[in-house]
């Protein structure tokens, strides 16, 4: 059957006093406009959704290993976001008559090969340079398109999808243009004068541009009588890297000699004190998230796409709660650089424990932090001590464990018989967990130097109040103890 001639002559329909239109979806002159149809909408969902995961995943993928933190915590973000992306973009596809959805589909070779090759990239500055630079553009503008082209009556729901995604790729790429060219800028500082660099990356994006080409684009609409390149020569597939590294700012940073937890739960010792104990304990958080990218990347194919949205989210909010940290610091006017924080807690659940025993003690911890003395005693104390930065930061920080604690009950307890049986498995798995904490003072990489009392004397300073003599004695260390302050054999 012929399609029916579009309707181009100018629609004059009076609505009831003048009224918007159709709920001010569009125009009336726009709603009769037929090209438009439901499989259209799902083709270009079912590729925007490869695109989406594939972007969540790789970045997801870069955060253990990246040593930047304002790297590091960016990719948990937008990682985060483009985790959204794709559930928004499933729920609509699954709205649409699509049973089985067949999101697991790799929708054009092209596609496959672009975003393999990107993710290869050995150098971080020409990952970000192509992604926020080169693909993202492309794909907003596939959105952009999808939000303008789609029936606005009849296909509402994904108009309206693609209307946020749209906006929020907005943000999201302005930020990571700066992130580049930051990194270029400081990369042509290194190389003055060398153009080989920059040859070399024009040749990768141009064949990452043919790729895409022949793939008819990110969405497929651009006729393409193109083959799909090759692999770009001496590529290497990625490999998820677990071994997490910190940037140069991070001085000392298998130093234990410090235990946090021991000063926080002393009743002896002063509220105000402790939230310089709280700020460290957010900052040192930041080895959450690269814990908990090893569990994403290495249950990929193992666990449905809702754990992977719900532990996105949770990853996003542990950088968070980092980034809290840092600010908490920043307040006090103190730089956070000069206290050695510490990234053992990744380094060795990553390297000593297969996936299922990092998702183990994660809950275990998670869990344990929800009675009185957990994440409510953090507040109170916060609260008490007359820093309203401290009391907001920790009242948050409280809602979101909650929420991790939950999430850790929908998708790792009812791997067993009961609650109990669960946390003791997460706690048998801690307990396998080598501190290593003299074999790391034996290798020479920390002295396991007391930072506290230059930490709590700068602060007294800043605050114009004398220390606290029992305070600034603090000395207690992990070398016997976990941060639950269970006593280690
Ligand atoms: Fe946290
Ligand atoms: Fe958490």
């Amino acid at each position: 059957m012929d399609p029916a001639p579009t309707m181009s002559r100018d629609v004059s329909y009076p609505t009831y006093r003048n009224l918007p239109p159709l709920a001010g979806v569009c125009s009336m002159q726009r709603a009769v406009q037929a090209e438009w149809s439901l499989d259209e909408s799902v083709d270009r969902l079912k590729r925007l959704h490869y695109v989406m995961r594939r972007l969540h995943e790789a970045l997801t993928a870069r955060i253990t290993a990246e040593p930047i933190y304002e790297l590091k915590t960016l990719f948990a973000h937008h990682g985060y976001l483009f985790a959204e992306h794709v559930e928004a973009t499933r729920k609509r596809v699954s709205e649409m008559r699509e049973p089985p959805l067949g999101l697991d589909r790799v929708p054009h070779a092209g596609l496959e090969r672009a975003f393999d090759d990107w993710q290869s990239a050995p150098q971080t500055a020409d990952l970000v340079a192509a992604l926020y630079h080169h693909l993202l553009p492309r794909v907003h503008r596939a959105w952009q398109d999808l939000r303008d082209q789609a029936h606005p009556l009849a296909d509402a729901p994904t108009v309206r999808t693609a209307k946020l995604i749209a906006f929020e790729l907005e943000e999201i790429i302005r930020c990571g243009q700066r992130a580049a060219d930051c990194l270029d800028d400081a990369e042509g500082a290194n190389n003055a004068g060398d153009s080989k660099d920059a040859d070399a990356r024009d040749a990768w994006l141009q064949h990452l541009m043919d790729a895409l080409a022949a793939a008819g684009q990110i969405d497929g609409r651009e006729p393409s009588d193109q083959p799909v390149p090759d692999p770009w020569p001496g590529s290497e597939p990625y490999r998820y890297d677990p071994v997490p590294q910190r940037d140069e700012r991070f001085r000392d940073p298998y130093n234990a000699g410090v235990n946090p937890e021991a000063f926080l739960y002393d009743p002896g010792f002063r509220p105000r004190d402790k939230t310089l104990m709280m700020y460290y304990k957010r900052i040192r958080e930041l080895d959450v998230p690269e814990m908990m990218a090893s569990i994403l990347v290495e249950m990929r194919s193992e666990q449905p796409w809702a754990f992977h949205m719900e532990m996105s989210r949770q990853l996003w909010d542990e950088a968070r709660h980092a980034m809290m940290g840092e600010v908490g610091f920043v307040s006090q006017g103190i730089d956070w650089t000069q206290i050695p924080i510490n990234f053992t807690w990744s380094l060795n659940l990553n390297s000593q424990l297969d996936v299922w025993q990092r998702h183990g003690v994660l809950f275990f911890i998670e869990q344990g932090l929800m009675p009185r003395t957990g994440k409510r005693y953090e507040y109170e104390v916060a609260y008490e001590s007359g820093d309203p930065l401290a009391a907001l930061f920790q009242d948050f920080d409280w809602a979101d464990e909650v929420l991790h604690a939950q999430i850790g009950r929908r998708w790792y307890v009812p791997r067993f018989k009961s609650l109990n049986e669960a946390m003791q498995y997460g706690d048998e798995c801690w307990s396998k967990v080598l501190s290593h904490w003299q074999s790391y003072r034996d290798q020479g990489l920390t002295e396991h130097h007391n930072w506290w009392p230059a930490l709590y004397t700068q602060a007294c300073q800043n605050w114009g109040q004398a220390p606290d003599a029992a305070a600034l004695a603090f000395d207690k260390t992990y070398e016997n103890s976990r941060a639950d302050l269970e006593e280690l054999d």
